[in-house]
Parts: structure tokens; C-alpha cells; sequence
């Protein structure tokens, strides 16, 4: 008997994460899809392989570098979580930002971006971009739409920003910024690591395509570096096909034809093109192991997201009404934010964010080292508490007088809430604040 496949759309966050794209592996019938760790997939026949590589065939698998079947099933869980058409795997988030922004810029483009960005992605942009000739424009009145408005420029071929903010926890307004983009005829690509699907699903605001840190919380459990980029297939690189030349000018070796017409009416240009030209060129491929391991951590998502947000609330109940921390800054607290909070994360802001010690730098360094509970370490969306001080660590090596402008002072640390005991992790913060200051 044949069954009919399920209507997923039908279904709520929690069943997705768990069951969404699930395809049963023919052979033995495995209940948890394998790790096919094979670097290449045998052809049923030159027909067969003909279609692969003339790209009639989207579906089947050649060469792992740019498509794998523990991969695929990750894709299609991640496409449907986020509410996406289409999504890659790839090695890394950094890898994710790098292709997802490689594919829609060239030598001469421009970029604009809000300034309150993950420190590699500001790297990224402001240096390697640089060097291979794409410019850039930062914003730092983040939902201030004139202000993104003013720095696009007719070369413009993006505009990038996060959902929620590392490490402040600035809440994005993605409808204003996408209405801006669209306006100046450029797809918004949103990084959601910070937020998750389940908090926010930024497609469902305007954002063209969606780029995660999957090492961050969709794993959530720290042993498994990866990125993916979802499409929505909306955005209409026909409309000013001059502007587009990677998808609307001929491309030889399929035939003389081009990703848009080819791939356009079906939303899957932008996915194609990327899978088969930025991901296929330049590399960065995801690992059949890491993606079996970020599938495991999908499947719970919801659960320690909830359980995030719960310890996140006390956290910062707790240190709001400390007197040996003078500031705390999370989703929500920046002037006017609150609405945007209640507007685009109504169940709950981010578990990353962070105060500001009272002591100043030398008493930081005390207090992150008195942790107990809490490591201190470099990453962030794990089921364990973290912490770091970015003033002795990833920023050691920025000014004073920079660090301040960015809004990180020389006693800012940053959190990422796990879901431990609530009250465990706060005996452990104030025990440590303690010692940091006797
Ligand atoms: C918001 C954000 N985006 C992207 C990245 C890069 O991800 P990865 O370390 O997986 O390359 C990070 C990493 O810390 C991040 O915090």
C-alpha cells in the first residue's frame, strides 16, 4: 500500500521540527536518516547522469561537495522551519553570510549593512569584501528606513542585517528595512541565528533569504560547526534583468541558457545558481556527519528555546536589580524597542545579550573568571551557559574609544543563557560578582 505524503504545512513548529521533509531510506527503512559519509553517488545510468549535471534533475546526488542526502534532509527541515522554498548546507555560518551575499554581488557592487553585526561578519565584509572590490555602507540607526534609504547607491546588489543583534540584542524592524530594499530594487538577507524559526521567521516579514550560524542554537549542543542559507524564492531578478547579469546572462555550460529563465518561474534561481556556482566554486561544503548531528538538535529546538527565553527572563530580572551591574542590554531595552519586541518576538527575545560590571574591566575579568557554571568561551546558543568578555578576548585588539562607539565598554559581558536550572545560574552569576569585587 502507498500513503500519501502528509500536507506539512499543516502542521505547528513542534511537529515540523521533528518530522518535516522526512524521506525513509529505501534500502533498510531506517527510522533516523543515515550519515551518508561517501564523497560521490554511483549513476543508475548515463541517462540519469546526463539529467544531474544539465540540472533537469534537481532532486538526485553526484558529488557531496555540493550536495549530500544527510545534508538534503537537514535542507528541507531548516526550508520548512523557517518557512522558506529552498535551503543549503553549508560548512559554516561564515561560509552561509560569504555565499549567500557571493551570490547576488561582483568586483564593483556594494553592499549595505547594518553596523550591528557579529564581529566576523563585520570582518567579512569590511576586508575581504574589500579586497575582491565590493564596497560596503553601514548603518548604524538600524531601523531608522531613511537611513538605509541613504546609504544605497545604484551599484547597491544587498542589504544584510541580523534579526536580533550580537551583543546587545538589538531587535531588527525587518518590514521597514525589506520595504526599503524592495524599493531600491535589492533582496534583504536576515542572519536569524540569534533568534531561531522559532521566535521569528523573518521571510514572513519580507526578508528575501534567511542565513544561520547552525552551530549556534539550531544544534544547540555545541559539537557541530555549520551554516545553511534559506531562500524564498521571492525575490524577482527579472524585473531589472541589467542588474542581474549572474542570473539573467547566458551561461555556457547549460546550454547557453540562464538561471532565471530557466529557473525563475519556479522560484528557484537564487538556490540553483548557488548551489551550482558560489557553493560548487568556492567550496565551503557541509559534512554528512555534522548535519546528522545538527538533525538531532533540530528535533528539540522548541523545547530549549522555550526553556532559553524562561532562564533569560530571570536572568535579566536579576541583574536589572543588581547594584554591582550598571547596565543590562537585551532584547527590548534600547529606547522605543519595545514595541518591536512585541511585534516580531512574541514568544520571548534572545538568551544572548549582555551588562555591564560596575567595576570596570579588571573586575570583569574577576567575575568571568569566578564562573562556575557558566564557561568562558567563544560561542554562543548552546544548552550550556556561556560567557566572555569581549574586551579581553574577541575585541582585545580594538581600541578603547572603538569599542565604546560600538556600544561594547571595557566591562560588557556577553551571555548566552543555557537551560540549566534558573536559580542554579544565578547563585553562580552572583557568587561570582561577589568574588569579583571583594
Ligand atoms: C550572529 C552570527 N552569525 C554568524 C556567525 C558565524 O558562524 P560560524 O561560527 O558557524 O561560522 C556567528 C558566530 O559566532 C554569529 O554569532
Amino acid at each position: 500500500m502507498t500513503r500519501e505524503a502528509p500536507d506539512e504545512s499543516r502542521w505547528s513548529f513542534d511537529t515540523k521540527q521533528i518530522h518535516s521533509g522526512e524521506r525513509l531510506d529505501g534500502d533498510y527503512r531506517a527510522r533516523i536518516p543515515p550519515i551518508y559519509q561517501s564523497t560521490s553517488f554511483v549513476f543508475t545510468d548515463a541517462e540519469t547522469a546526463a539529467n544531474i549535471f544539465s540540472l533537469d534533475n534537481l532532486d538526485d546526488f553526484s558529488y557531496a561537495r555540493g550536495a549530500n542526502p544527510t545534508n538534503a534532509a537537514v535542507e528541507r527541515r531548516i526550508a520548512s522551519l523557517e518557512g522558506g522554498l529552498r535551503a543549503i548546507a553549508v560548512g559554516s555560518g561564515q561560509a552561509a553570510t560569504t555565499l549567500a551575499l557571493l551570490n547576488l554581488v561582483r568586483t564593483g557592487d556594494h553592499v549595505v549593512a547594518s553596523s550591528h553585526l557579529y564581529g566576523g561578519s563585520l570582518t567579512l565584509l569590511q576586508q575581504r569584501f574589500s579586497e575582491l572590490g565590493i564596497g560596503l555602507t553601514l548603518v548604524d540607526d538600524l531601523n531608522n528606513p531613511a537611513a538605509w534609504r541613504a546609504a544605497a547607491r545604484p551599484e547597491t546588489r544587498a542589504f544584510f542585517a541580523e534579526s536580533i543583534a550580537n551583543p546587545l540584542g538589538r531587535v531588527l524592524d525587518i518590514e521597514s528595512v525589506a520595504a526599503v530594499a524592495h524599493e531600491v530594487g535589492v533582496p534583504l538577507v536576515i542572519d536569524n541565528t540569534l533568534a531561531t524559526p522559532y521566535l521569528l521567521r523573518p521571510i514572513e516579514y519580507g526578508a528575501d533569504i534567511v542565513v544561520h550560524s547552525t552551530t549556534k542554537f539550531l544544534a544547540g549542543h555545541g559539537r557541530a560547526v555549520g551554516g545553511i542559507i534559506v531562500d524564498s524564492g521571492r525575490f524577482d531578478f527579472g524585473a531589472q534583468p541589467q542588474k542581474w547579469p549572474g542570473f539573467t546572462e547566458p551561461v555556457d555550460e547549460f546550454g547557453g541558457r540562464d538561471f532565471w529563465t530557466r529557473f525563475g518561474d519556479r522560484g528557484l534561481a537564487y538556490s540553483v545558481r548557488l548551489r551550482i556556482t558560489v557553493l560548487r566554486d568556492f567550496g565551503p561544503s557541509a559534512s554528512a556527519f555534522n548535519s546528522f548531528l545538527l538533525l538531532q538538535g533540530l528535533e528539540t529546538l522548541s523545547l530549549r528555546m522555550r526553556q532559553h527565553v524562561a532562564n533569560s527572563a530571570r536572568v535579566i530580572e536579576f541583574l536589572s536589580e543588581d547594584p554591582r551591574v550598571s547596565s543590562v542590554h537585551y532584547s527590548g531595552s534600547a529606547p522605543g524597542e519595545r514595541e518591536l519586541v512585541e511585534k516580531y518576538l512574541p514568544r520571548g527575545g534572545s538568551s544572548v545579550f549582555s551588562f555591564v560590571h560596575a567595576g570596570g574591566y579588571h573586575a570583569a575579568v574577576r567575575f568571568i573568571e569566578s564562573l562556575q557554571i557558566f564557561s568562558h568561551l567563544a560561542n554562543i546558543g548552546d544548552v550550556r551557559s556561556l560567557a566572555i568578555h569581549p574586551a579581553s578576548t574577541v575585541q582585545v585588539g580594538v581600541s578603547a574609544a572603538e569599542r565604546e562607539k560600538a556600544g561594547v565598554p571595557d566591562s560588557l559581558i556577553r551571555l548566552s543563557v543555557g537551560i540549566e536550572d534558573a536559580d542554579d545560574l544565578i547563585a553562580d552569576l552572583d557568587q561570582a560578582l561577589s568574588a569579583s569585587i571583594a
